[in-house]
């Protein structure tokens, strides 16, 4: 990263946030495979493993005793949040939960930094291909030292595309099946990766031309969306409006397609 335009606080931000990935995703390669306690949350398929939560331990311990000041919303319940601090931090421990349990090599550590109430920093790390997405407002996204950019894809014909559902799918009318088959017949190719941090980073890096998603969480997309934008593709509400902070639903794409997805998802 061109680290010479960004303000010295900010760069102190994203190198904590770079640092406390890299050390929650080292537990998680550790620990991958082996064997941990798994509980459920809100459902019967809504999980956490005590990596989860270690994960998150580490990270906000070392954000409380590098930048006490900072507000942190963690999925699992173990910041102090407060939406007006300047610096807020939104952590997703693991973003994967279901494929870490299941020994499914896809997910990550995701965290996202706003200032102001503006996103400021994101940094994700898939500690199994050792990938560090990362990048700061107006100063790019990248993949360790590489500078990322959308796909050029207009064709929805040709593009790749991933989607995922959330933990009330089995019980909620709500659930997303119907725009994912619409889609799966207009795309070349539909996944449902597991992750959905790691799927903002894949359209930053054009590895994916577009995903979208409805009744996610701030920490699922606090880091990937500020990469998607820095990667110069969009990322809106399943309308075309400003994508809401809170997560919500999010469809990020490189731009030319998103008039096509979202035709798709609310015909
Ligand atoms: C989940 C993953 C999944 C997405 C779910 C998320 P978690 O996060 O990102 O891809 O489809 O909506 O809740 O629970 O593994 O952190
Ligand atoms: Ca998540
Ligand atoms: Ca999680």
């Amino acid at each position: 990263m061109d680290r010479s335009g960004v303000e010295a606080e900010t760069l102190e931000v994203h190198d904590l946030a770079v640092g406390l990935a890299r050390q929650a995703g080292a537990i998680q390669r550790e620990r991958y495979e082996t064997e941990f306690d798994i509980a459920t949350k809100s459902g019967p398929i809504d999980l956490v493993t005590e990596v989860d939560r270690q994960c998150e331990a580490l990270i906000v311990s070392g954000i409380e005793s590098a930048r006490p000041e900072g507000a942190i919303l963690a999925e699992e319940g173990g910041g102090h949040d407060a939406q007006d601090a300047l610096w807020r931090w939104i952590i997703d421990p693991l973003d994967g939960t279901t494929n870490y349990a299941h020994g499914f090599p896809r997910f990550c550590v995701s965290i996202g930094i706003e200032r102001a109430g503006e996103r400021e920093v994101g940094v994700v790390y898939d500690p199994l291909l050792d990938e560090l997405f990362h990048g700061v407002r107006g100063a790019g996204a990248w993949l360790g030292d590489r500078r990322l950019a959308v796909s050029q894809e207009r064709q929805l014909g040709q593009a790749l595309i991933a989607t995922g559902f959330a933990y009330d799918v089995h019980r909620s009318e709500e659930n997303n099946v119907e725009a994912f088959t619409r889609m799966l017949r207009a795309a070349r190719g539909l996944r449902r990766d597991g992750s959905a941090a790691l799927d903002l980073c894949y359209v930053a890096a054009g590895r994916l031309d577009a995903y979208w998603e409805y009744k996610l969480h701030a920490w699922d997309v606090a880091a990937g969306s500020l990469l998607v934008v820095e990667a110069g593709g969009g990322v809106t509400d399943a309308k075309g409006g400003p994508a809401p902070r809170s997560g919500v639903e999010v469809v990020a794409s490189n731009g030319h397609l998103h008039g096509a997805i979202l035709e798709r998802l609310e015909p």
